[in-house]
Protein backbone atom coordinates (compact mmCIF):
# COMPACT_ATOMS: atom_id res chain seq x y z
CA UNK A 1 0.00 0.00 0.00
CA UNK A 2 1.24 3.20 -0.81
CA UNK A 3 -0.69 5.12 2.13
CA UNK A 4 -0.16 8.70 1.81
CA UNK A 5 2.33 8.71 -1.43
CA UNK A 6 1.48 9.58 -4.74
CA UNK A 7 3.63 6.75 -5.86
CA UNK A 8 5.72 3.46 -4.82
CA UNK A 9 9.13 4.96 -5.52
CA UNK A 10 8.17 7.94 -3.43
CA UNK A 11 7.19 6.15 -0.13
CA UNK A 12 9.93 3.60 -0.72
CA UNK A 13 13.30 6.27 -1.43
CA UNK A 14 11.29 8.27 1.84
CA UNK A 15 11.18 4.87 3.57
CA UNK A 16 14.97 4.62 3.40
CA UNK A 17 15.48 5.65 7.29
CA UNK A 18 13.50 2.92 7.95
CA UNK A 19 14.55 -0.11 5.52
CA UNK A 20 18.35 1.15 6.30
CA UNK A 21 17.35 0.21 10.34
CA UNK A 22 15.94 -3.19 9.12
CA UNK A 23 18.99 -4.19 7.18
CA UNK A 24 21.46 -3.54 10.30
CA UNK A 25 18.69 -4.86 13.14
CA UNK A 26 20.62 -7.39 15.26
CA UNK A 27 23.63 -7.09 13.39
CA UNK A 28 26.05 -4.63 15.05
CA UNK A 29 26.39 -6.24 18.34
CA UNK A 30 28.81 -5.16 21.23
CA UNK A 31 30.53 -2.95 18.34
CA UNK A 32 31.11 -5.75 16.18
CA UNK A 33 29.32 -7.22 12.90
CA UNK A 34 27.06 -10.42 13.07
CA UNK A 35 26.29 -11.67 9.81
CA UNK A 36 24.41 -15.07 10.63
CA UNK A 37 24.86 -15.95 7.16
CA UNK A 38 28.61 -15.74 6.60
CA UNK A 39 29.27 -16.82 9.99
CA UNK A 40 30.67 -19.91 8.86
CA UNK A 41 32.07 -18.96 5.65
CA UNK A 42 34.53 -16.21 7.09
CA UNK A 43 37.24 -18.15 7.08
CA UNK A 44 37.20 -19.30 3.49
CA UNK A 45 35.98 -15.80 2.38
CA UNK A 46 39.69 -14.48 3.97
CA UNK A 47 41.14 -16.83 2.38
CA UNK A 48 39.99 -16.43 -1.08
CA UNK A 49 42.36 -14.75 -3.99
CA UNK A 50 39.81 -12.51 -4.97
CA UNK A 51 36.19 -11.55 -4.51
CA UNK A 52 34.42 -10.96 -7.99
CA UNK A 53 31.02 -8.76 -7.57
CA UNK A 54 28.00 -9.70 -10.29
CA UNK A 55 25.20 -7.91 -10.69
CA UNK A 56 23.02 -5.98 -13.35
CA UNK A 57 21.72 -2.42 -13.50
CA UNK A 58 21.16 -0.81 -10.13
CA UNK A 59 22.48 -3.66 -7.92
CA UNK A 60 25.86 -3.40 -9.98
CA UNK A 61 25.95 0.03 -8.73
CA UNK A 62 26.14 -1.12 -5.31
CA UNK A 63 28.33 -3.26 -5.46
CA UNK A 64 30.45 -0.70 -7.51
CA UNK A 65 29.73 1.38 -4.44
CA UNK A 66 31.01 -0.91 -2.00
CA UNK A 67 33.98 -2.56 -4.00
CA UNK A 68 36.55 0.55 -2.32
CA UNK A 69 35.34 -0.50 0.83
CA UNK A 70 35.66 -4.20 0.89
CA UNK A 71 39.61 -4.08 -0.40
CA UNK A 72 40.33 -1.48 1.96
CA UNK A 73 38.69 -4.05 5.13
CA UNK A 74 40.18 -7.13 3.47
CA UNK A 75 43.26 -6.89 1.55
CA UNK A 76 41.67 -8.87 -1.21
CA UNK A 77 41.42 -7.44 -4.83
CA UNK A 78 37.66 -6.92 -6.25
CA UNK A 79 36.95 -7.05 -9.54
CA UNK A 80 33.02 -6.16 -10.92
CA UNK A 81 31.24 -8.30 -13.70
CA UNK A 82 28.25 -6.96 -15.26
CA UNK A 83 26.60 -10.81 -15.24
CA UNK A 84 25.65 -10.44 -19.11
CA UNK A 85 29.25 -9.49 -20.10
CA UNK A 86 30.88 -12.24 -17.51
CA UNK A 87 28.73 -14.88 -19.99
CA UNK A 88 29.40 -13.15 -23.52
CA UNK A 89 33.07 -13.48 -22.68
CA UNK A 90 32.69 -16.53 -20.73
CA UNK A 91 35.09 -14.46 -18.27
CA UNK A 92 37.72 -16.76 -15.82
CA UNK A 93 36.41 -17.63 -12.38
CA UNK A 94 38.20 -20.00 -10.73
CA UNK A 95 38.25 -22.24 -7.20
CA UNK A 96 40.04 -19.56 -5.31
CA UNK A 97 37.60 -17.10 -6.10
CA UNK A 98 34.52 -15.74 -4.11
CA UNK A 99 31.62 -14.66 -6.35
CA UNK A 100 29.39 -12.59 -4.59
CA UNK A 101 26.15 -12.24 -6.54
CA UNK A 102 23.73 -8.80 -6.21
CA UNK A 103 20.17 -9.02 -6.68
CA UNK A 104 17.52 -7.24 -5.08
CA UNK A 105 14.98 -9.60 -6.63
CA UNK A 106 16.98 -12.99 -6.37
CA UNK A 107 15.57 -13.85 -9.71
CA UNK A 108 17.61 -11.74 -12.38
CA UNK A 109 17.93 -14.46 -15.27
CA UNK A 110 21.11 -12.81 -16.68
CA UNK A 111 22.71 -12.93 -12.50
CA UNK A 112 21.31 -16.55 -11.98
CA UNK A 113 22.94 -17.84 -15.46
CA UNK A 114 26.30 -16.02 -14.04
CA UNK A 115 25.58 -17.87 -10.98
CA UNK A 116 25.36 -21.37 -12.61
CA UNK A 117 28.56 -21.11 -14.38
CA UNK A 118 30.25 -19.67 -11.35
CA UNK A 119 29.27 -22.91 -9.74
CA UNK A 120 30.51 -25.11 -12.28
CA UNK A 121 33.67 -23.21 -11.89
CA UNK A 122 33.97 -23.98 -8.69
CA UNK A 123 34.33 -20.67 -6.72
CA UNK A 124 32.45 -20.11 -3.51
CA UNK A 125 29.00 -18.12 -4.45
CA UNK A 126 27.58 -15.52 -1.84
CA UNK A 127 24.49 -13.96 -2.28
CA UNK A 128 23.22 -10.43 -1.34
CA UNK A 129 19.79 -10.13 -1.82
CA UNK A 130 15.91 -8.97 -0.88
CA UNK A 131 14.15 -12.00 -1.10
CA UNK A 132 14.00 -14.85 1.03
CA UNK A 133 13.46 -17.99 -1.05
CA UNK A 134 14.36 -16.73 -3.94
CA UNK A 135 16.14 -18.52 -6.55
CA UNK A 136 19.72 -16.71 -5.79
CA UNK A 137 19.12 -17.07 -1.99
CA UNK A 138 18.83 -21.35 -2.32
CA UNK A 139 21.44 -21.55 -4.73
CA UNK A 140 24.40 -19.76 -2.95
CA UNK A 141 26.61 -21.42 -0.65
CA UNK A 142 25.76 -18.62 1.58
CA UNK A 143 24.25 -14.82 2.07
CA UNK A 144 22.75 -11.58 3.19
CA UNK A 145 19.72 -10.79 3.31
CA UNK A 146 19.37 -7.55 3.24
CA UNK A 147 15.56 -6.79 4.90
CA UNK A 148 14.56 -3.78 3.16
CA UNK A 149 11.09 -4.97 2.81
CA UNK A 150 9.15 -5.87 -0.47
CA UNK A 151 10.22 -2.97 -2.87
CA UNK A 152 7.51 -2.28 -5.84
CA UNK A 153 8.71 0.98 -7.68
CA UNK A 154 10.58 -0.84 -11.02
CA UNK A 155 13.01 2.08 -10.01
CA UNK A 156 15.23 0.20 -7.19
CA UNK A 157 16.30 2.97 -4.53
CA UNK A 158 15.62 1.39 -1.13
CA UNK A 159 17.24 -1.74 -1.90
CA UNK A 160 20.48 0.29 -3.87
CA UNK A 161 20.93 1.51 -0.19
CA UNK A 162 20.26 -1.16 1.99
CA UNK A 163 22.44 -3.38 -0.88
CA UNK A 164 25.55 -0.71 0.09
CA UNK A 165 24.81 -1.32 4.00
CA UNK A 166 24.78 -4.94 4.10
CA UNK A 167 28.24 -4.74 1.48
CA UNK A 168 29.62 -2.86 4.13
CA UNK A 169 28.56 -4.67 6.65
CA UNK A 170 30.03 -7.71 4.77
CA UNK A 171 33.64 -6.00 4.70
CA UNK A 172 33.76 -4.96 8.63
CA UNK A 173 32.80 -9.04 9.14
CA UNK A 174 35.47 -10.29 6.59
CA UNK A 175 38.21 -7.88 8.23
CA UNK A 176 37.47 -8.26 11.49
CA UNK A 177 40.07 -10.44 12.39
CA UNK A 178 42.44 -7.26 11.33
CA UNK A 179 43.99 -5.50 14.37
CA UNK A 180 45.33 -2.54 12.35
CA UNK A 181 42.13 -1.41 11.05
CA UNK A 182 39.90 -1.95 14.46
CA UNK A 183 39.66 1.68 14.75
CA UNK A 184 38.49 2.50 11.54
CA UNK A 185 36.29 -0.74 12.07
CA UNK A 186 34.50 0.91 15.63
CA UNK A 187 34.67 5.21 13.60
CA UNK A 188 32.14 2.98 10.45
CA UNK A 189 30.01 0.90 12.91
CA UNK A 190 29.50 4.14 15.31
CA UNK A 191 28.48 6.00 11.32
CA UNK A 192 26.40 2.84 10.49
CA UNK A 193 24.28 3.07 13.80
CA UNK A 194 23.46 7.55 13.19
CA UNK A 195 22.91 6.79 9.09
CA UNK A 196 19.33 6.44 9.48
CA UNK A 197 19.01 9.74 11.01
CA UNK A 198 21.31 11.00 8.31
CA UNK A 199 19.08 9.74 5.74
CA UNK A 200 16.17 11.36 7.19
CA UNK A 201 18.04 14.64 7.60
CA UNK A 202 18.90 14.56 3.53
CA UNK A 203 15.16 13.53 2.52
CA UNK A 204 14.31 17.25 3.90
CA UNK A 205 15.56 18.05 0.31
CA UNK A 206 12.60 17.09 -1.10
CA UNK A 207 11.17 20.72 -1.95
CA UNK A 208 14.60 22.14 -3.41
CA UNK A 209 14.85 18.55 -5.42
CA UNK A 210 11.47 19.31 -6.76
CA UNK A 211 12.74 22.81 -7.83
CA UNK A 212 15.65 21.84 -9.31
CA UNK A 213 13.41 19.13 -11.22
CA UNK A 214 11.47 21.61 -12.51
CA UNK A 215 14.59 23.58 -14.10
CA UNK A 216 15.84 20.84 -15.96
CA UNK A 217 12.33 19.39 -17.56
CA UNK A 218 12.77 20.67 -21.06
CA UNK A 219 16.68 19.34 -21.00
CA UNK A 220 17.78 17.16 -23.37
CA UNK A 221 20.27 15.50 -21.40
CA UNK A 222 21.73 15.42 -18.45
CA UNK A 223 25.89 14.60 -17.15
CA UNK A 224 26.77 12.92 -13.93
CA UNK A 225 29.87 13.42 -12.57
CA UNK A 226 31.74 11.42 -10.26
CA UNK A 227 35.07 9.81 -8.59
CA UNK A 228 36.16 7.27 -6.19
CA UNK A 229 33.72 6.26 -3.96
CA UNK A 230 30.65 8.21 -5.75
CA UNK A 231 31.87 7.13 -9.16
CA UNK A 232 28.51 4.67 -8.51
CA UNK A 233 26.51 7.38 -7.30
CA UNK A 234 26.92 8.63 -11.20
CA UNK A 235 26.16 5.85 -12.31
CA UNK A 236 23.16 5.12 -10.36
CA UNK A 237 21.78 8.31 -10.40
CA UNK A 238 22.13 8.87 -13.94
CA UNK A 239 20.09 5.10 -14.02
CA UNK A 240 17.65 6.42 -12.54
CA UNK A 241 16.69 9.38 -14.35
CA UNK A 242 16.84 7.65 -17.99
CA UNK A 243 14.80 4.75 -16.67
CA UNK A 244 11.50 7.05 -15.10
CA UNK A 245 12.18 10.03 -15.97
CA UNK A 246 12.98 8.90 -19.79
CA UNK A 247 15.31 11.61 -20.61
CA UNK A 248 19.12 10.96 -21.58
CA UNK A 249 21.85 10.79 -18.65
CA UNK A 250 25.14 9.11 -18.38
CA UNK A 251 27.30 8.85 -15.13
CA UNK A 252 31.01 9.89 -15.98
CA UNK A 253 33.80 9.01 -14.03
CA UNK A 254 35.36 12.46 -13.33
CA UNK A 255 38.53 11.64 -14.04
CA UNK A 256 38.07 10.59 -17.62
CA UNK A 257 36.72 13.75 -18.14
CA UNK A 258 39.80 15.38 -20.50
CA UNK A 259 39.21 12.48 -22.47
CA UNK A 260 36.48 13.17 -24.27
CA UNK A 261 33.51 14.13 -22.35
CA UNK A 262 34.71 17.84 -22.54
CA UNK A 263 33.73 18.27 -25.85
CA UNK A 264 30.12 18.10 -24.61
CA UNK A 265 30.27 21.20 -22.43
CA UNK A 266 28.17 24.45 -23.15
CA UNK A 267 25.79 26.64 -21.80
CA UNK A 268 22.97 24.55 -22.06
CA UNK A 269 23.69 20.92 -20.99
CA UNK A 270 23.10 20.30 -17.34
CA UNK A 271 25.71 18.49 -15.10
CA UNK A 272 25.93 17.66 -12.20
CA UNK A 273 29.52 17.46 -9.89
CA UNK A 274 29.45 15.10 -7.14
CA UNK A 275 32.21 16.99 -4.63
CA UNK A 276 31.58 15.51 -1.11
CA UNK A 277 34.26 15.58 1.43
CA UNK A 278 36.73 12.56 1.04
CA UNK A 279 40.38 11.94 -0.48
CA UNK A 280 39.42 12.69 -3.99
CA UNK A 281 37.52 16.65 -2.98
CA UNK A 282 40.53 18.76 -4.28
CA UNK A 283 40.59 16.44 -7.46
CA UNK A 284 36.75 17.47 -7.89
CA UNK A 285 37.31 21.05 -7.26
CA UNK A 286 39.47 21.51 -9.70
CA UNK A 287 36.96 19.60 -12.28
CA UNK A 288 34.42 22.46 -11.01
CA UNK A 289 36.97 24.92 -12.23
CA UNK A 290 37.64 23.60 -15.14
CA UNK A 291 33.87 23.04 -16.14
CA UNK A 292 32.97 26.48 -15.11
CA UNK A 293 35.82 28.08 -17.12
CA UNK A 294 34.01 26.44 -19.74
CA UNK A 295 30.70 27.96 -18.88
CA UNK A 296 29.23 24.92 -17.69
CA UNK A 297 25.77 24.85 -16.23
CA UNK A 298 26.80 23.19 -12.94
CA UNK A 299 24.70 21.70 -10.00
CA UNK A 300 27.45 20.53 -7.43
CA UNK A 301 26.48 18.04 -4.63
CA UNK A 302 28.72 19.34 -1.44
CA UNK A 303 29.12 18.20 2.10
CA UNK A 304 27.30 21.08 4.54
CA UNK A 305 29.04 24.28 4.49
CA UNK A 306 30.95 23.63 1.61
CA UNK A 307 28.90 25.89 -0.86
CA UNK A 308 30.93 28.81 -0.75
CA UNK A 309 34.11 26.53 -1.03
CA UNK A 310 33.11 24.45 -4.27
CA UNK A 311 31.19 27.71 -5.80
CA UNK A 312 33.14 30.66 -4.96
CA UNK A 313 31.04 33.31 -6.74
CA UNK A 314 28.16 31.64 -6.71
CA UNK A 315 28.10 30.43 -10.52
CA UNK A 316 26.64 27.16 -10.14
CA UNK A 317 23.81 25.75 -7.90
CA UNK A 318 24.49 23.57 -5.01
CA UNK A 319 22.99 20.93 -3.36
CA UNK A 320 24.46 20.80 0.31
CA UNK A 321 24.08 16.97 1.80
CA UNK A 322 25.28 15.65 5.47
CA UNK A 323 28.53 14.48 5.72
CA UNK A 324 29.11 10.75 7.20
CA UNK A 325 31.96 8.41 6.78
CA UNK A 326 33.61 8.40 3.36
CA UNK A 327 32.73 5.01 2.48
CA UNK A 328 29.15 5.64 3.59
CA UNK A 329 28.59 8.78 1.73
CA UNK A 330 27.19 7.21 -1.53
CA UNK A 331 23.90 5.92 0.76
CA UNK A 332 23.60 9.91 1.32
CA UNK A 333 24.89 10.98 -1.69
CA UNK A 334 21.97 8.95 -4.46
CA UNK A 335 18.94 10.35 -2.08
CA UNK A 336 18.75 13.82 -3.41
CA UNK A 337 19.24 12.05 -7.07
CA UNK A 338 16.28 9.36 -6.25
CA UNK A 339 14.41 12.71 -5.57
CA UNK A 340 15.30 14.21 -8.66
CA UNK A 341 14.29 11.29 -10.53
CA UNK A 342 11.65 11.26 -9.41
CA UNK A 343 9.94 14.47 -9.41
CA UNK A 344 11.44 15.01 -13.16
CA UNK A 345 9.34 11.96 -14.06
CA UNK A 346 6.09 13.16 -12.27
CA UNK A 347 6.03 16.81 -13.71
CA UNK A 348 7.23 15.33 -17.11
CA UNK A 349 4.05 13.58 -16.83
CA UNK A 350 5.54 9.96 -16.93
CA UNK A 351 4.79 6.66 -15.59
CA UNK A 352 6.88 6.74 -12.57
CA UNK A 353 6.44 3.19 -11.01
CA UNK A 354 5.79 1.36 -14.26
CA UNK A 355 8.43 3.18 -16.81
CA UNK A 356 7.70 2.23 -20.05
CA UNK A 357 9.20 -1.07 -21.61
CA UNK A 358 10.46 -2.38 -18.21
CA UNK A 359 9.67 -5.12 -15.98
CA UNK A 360 10.47 -5.06 -12.30
CA UNK A 361 12.68 -8.42 -12.45
CA UNK A 362 14.07 -9.30 -16.03
CA UNK A 363 13.27 -13.15 -15.57
CA UNK A 364 14.26 -13.90 -18.94
CA UNK A 365 18.14 -13.17 -21.29
C1 LIG B 1 18.34 -15.38 10.26
C2 LIG B 1 16.85 -15.45 9.91
C3 LIG B 1 16.14 -14.29 10.58
C4 LIG B 1 16.37 -14.35 12.10
C5 LIG B 1 17.87 -14.41 12.40
C6 LIG B 1 18.05 -14.69 13.88
C7 LIG B 1 15.94 -16.26 7.77
C8 LIG B 1 15.78 -16.04 6.32
N1 LIG B 1 16.66 -15.34 8.47
O1 LIG B 1 18.88 -14.15 9.79
O2 LIG B 1 14.74 -14.37 10.30
O3 LIG B 1 15.82 -13.20 12.72
O4 LIG B 1 18.50 -15.49 11.67
O5 LIG B 1 19.38 -14.86 14.19
O6 LIG B 1 15.43 -17.20 8.31
N2 LIG B 1 21.59 -17.11 2.33
C9 LIG B 1 22.11 -17.63 1.16
N3 LIG B 1 22.11 -16.84 0.05
C10 LIG B 1 21.62 -15.58 0.04
C11 LIG B 1 21.10 -15.05 1.23
C12 LIG B 1 21.12 -15.84 2.37
O7 LIG B 1 22.56 -18.78 1.11
O8 LIG B 1 21.63 -14.93 -1.02
C13 LIG B 1 21.56 -17.97 3.53
C14 LIG B 1 22.52 -17.53 4.61
O9 LIG B 1 23.81 -18.05 4.44
C15 LIG B 1 21.83 -18.09 5.85
C16 LIG B 1 20.34 -17.98 5.50
O10 LIG B 1 20.27 -17.89 4.09
O11 LIG B 1 22.15 -19.44 6.02
C17 LIG B 1 19.68 -16.80 6.14
O12 LIG B 1 20.37 -15.61 5.80
P1 LIG B 1 20.08 -14.23 6.59
O13 LIG B 1 18.60 -14.03 6.66
O14 LIG B 1 20.88 -13.15 6.03
O15 LIG B 1 20.63 -14.68 8.04
P2 LIG B 1 20.44 -14.01 9.47
O16 LIG B 1 20.69 -12.53 9.41
O17 LIG B 1 21.25 -14.82 10.41
O1 LIG C 1 16.49 -7.71 -9.04
P1 LIG C 1 17.87 -7.25 -9.48
O2 LIG C 1 18.54 -6.44 -8.46
O3 LIG C 1 18.72 -8.40 -9.93
O4 LIG C 1 17.61 -6.36 -10.75
C1 LIG C 1 18.70 -5.88 -11.52
C2 LIG C 1 18.24 -4.80 -12.49
O5 LIG C 1 17.31 -5.31 -13.41
C3 LIG C 1 17.61 -3.62 -11.74
O6 LIG C 1 18.43 -3.11 -10.73
C4 LIG C 1 17.25 -2.49 -12.71
O7 LIG C 1 18.42 -1.89 -13.19
C5 LIG C 1 16.36 -1.50 -11.96
N1 LIG C 1 15.11 -1.31 -12.62
C6 LIG C 1 17.03 -0.21 -11.69
O8 LIG C 1 16.22 0.69 -11.01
Amino acid sequence: KKGSYDHFMQKEIHEQPHSLTTTMRGRLKDGGVLLGGLKEHLKTIRRCRRVVFIGCGTSYNAALAARTFVEEMTGIPVTMEVASDLLDRQGPIYREDTAVFVSQSGETADTLLALDYALENGALCVGITNTVGSTLSRKTHCGVHINAGCEIGVASTKAYTSQIVAMAMMALAIGSDQISTQARRNAIISGLTSLPSCVSEVLKLDAEMKELASSLIDSESLLVFGRGYNYATALEGALKVKEVALMHSEGLLAGEMKHGPLALVDEILPIIVIATRDACFSKQQSVIQQLLSRKGRLIVMCSKGDASTVCPNGSCRVIEVPGVADCLQPVINIIPLQLLAYHLTVLRGFDVDQPRNLAKSVTTQ
